[in-house]
């Protein structure tokens, strides 16, 4: 590895160059937020934006911080909201509230599944209220989130410009212990989620877990179903458990993430270098891999800090 590539966080000269993304995140209200793409709008004007977006009374927005199980839910979501174990023609990717542009939003039909990163308040809160729109907030424990994302970072030229992830150590220091984190710190984001609930009771939040979803998926499904006063079938929720499997969306994912939501702003060439530099999403889908990268040392100062900054949150954490 060359001196510079050492900078740039291991990335190669060769995908550095091909890196269509600007290399810089862009702190917001204090929350970093991740490199945009070309002809995207600076982060401050899409917060803008967000905040003044249209919502319908059936719109439901998936609340996740990242690699908590996103893509796994929101497909859950949508096969429940079609009462069938059936893809959506759509993908999470074109609902992802702070990466498409409100024009194109608006032009989703409904139902719509709204999917973000951000914090409540960097969304059209007063509208969520106000229509009391059904939130589904999904979590996981900040080790395997951790792991996940140090993957995703190092096989992302976006992010391996803007977080160190040349070591697994590097990564998890600055992403644990630091508010430098793109989307901002975990501990934040579930504090800020825990003060909107307990602010805004009568908007119905739906909480889960990535583990207990792992650990019961048809269970999880079922109570996703009623949350969302979906009346499905048993039988149907069992296949949307075993649809949704991490083996099978794997095998799908090939066919499903086409990067067609930034065809109108890049061209073929950029789509192209996109598709190749796409981050790894589809990974491994476990509970517990962080035992393959903590040290022993590592993961008691992490437990600490988690124990010291949750203590007051409902949320239970589950590491295994
Ligand atoms: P790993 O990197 O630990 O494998 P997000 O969608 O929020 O970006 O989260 C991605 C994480 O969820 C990845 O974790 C991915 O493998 C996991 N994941 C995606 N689909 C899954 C599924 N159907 N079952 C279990 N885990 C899944």
């Amino acid at each position: 590895m060359t001196d510079k590539e050492l900078q740039n966080g291991g990335v190669p000269d060769s995908k550095k160059e091909e890196n269509p993304f600007s290399t810089e995140s862009t702190a917001v209200e204090g929350i970093y937020l991740p490199p945009t793409f070309p002809g995207a709008p600076s982060w401050p004007d899409k917060i803008r934006d967000l905040r003044q977006m249209m919502l319908r009374d059936d719109d439901i927005i998936l609340l996740t911080y990242p690699k908590a199980g996103t893509h796994w839910l929101w497909e859950v979501i949508s096969m429940l909201r079609k009462g069938s174990a059936e893809h959506d023609a759509n993908t999470k990717v074109q609902l992802m509230m702070e990466f498409v542009q409100n024009h194109i939003l608006d032009d989703m039909p409904s139902p719509r599944t709204f999917n973000t990163h951000l914090p409540l308040s960097m969304l059209p809160v007063d509208k969520i209220k106000a229509r009391r729109l059904k939130l589904v907030h999904v979590y996981r424990n900040p080790k395997d989130t951790c792991v996940s994302m140090y993957h995703m970072a190092r096989s992302s030229p976006q992010m391996s410009s803007v977080v160190p992830c040349e070591t697994f150590g590097d990564f998890a220091e600055h992403y644990l212990f630091t508010d430098k984190q793109i989307f901002g710190s975990y501990v934040k984001y579930l504090k800020q989620m825990h003060a909107f609930q307990e602010q805004n009771p009568e908007v119905p939040t739906f909480n889960m877990s990535y583990e207990d979803v792992k650990k019961d998926p048809v269970g999880s499904v079922k109570k996703l179903a009623s949350f969302l006063s979906l009346s499905v079938s048993d039988e149907v929720c069992v296949q949307i458990a075993d649809e949704c499997s991490f083996d099978k969306m794997k095998a799908k994912e090939a066919e499903k993430e086409k990067p067609k939501l930034h065809s109108k702003t890049l061209d073929k060439e950029s789509l192209e270098r996109m598709e190749k530099n796409k981050p790894v999403i589809f990974r491994k889908g476990q509970i517990g891999d962080w035992k393959n990268y903590f040290t022993v040392a590592m993961s008691e100062r992490v437990d600490c800090f988690l124990e010291e900054q949750l203590k007051d949150l409902p949320f239970t954490l589950t590491f295994e």
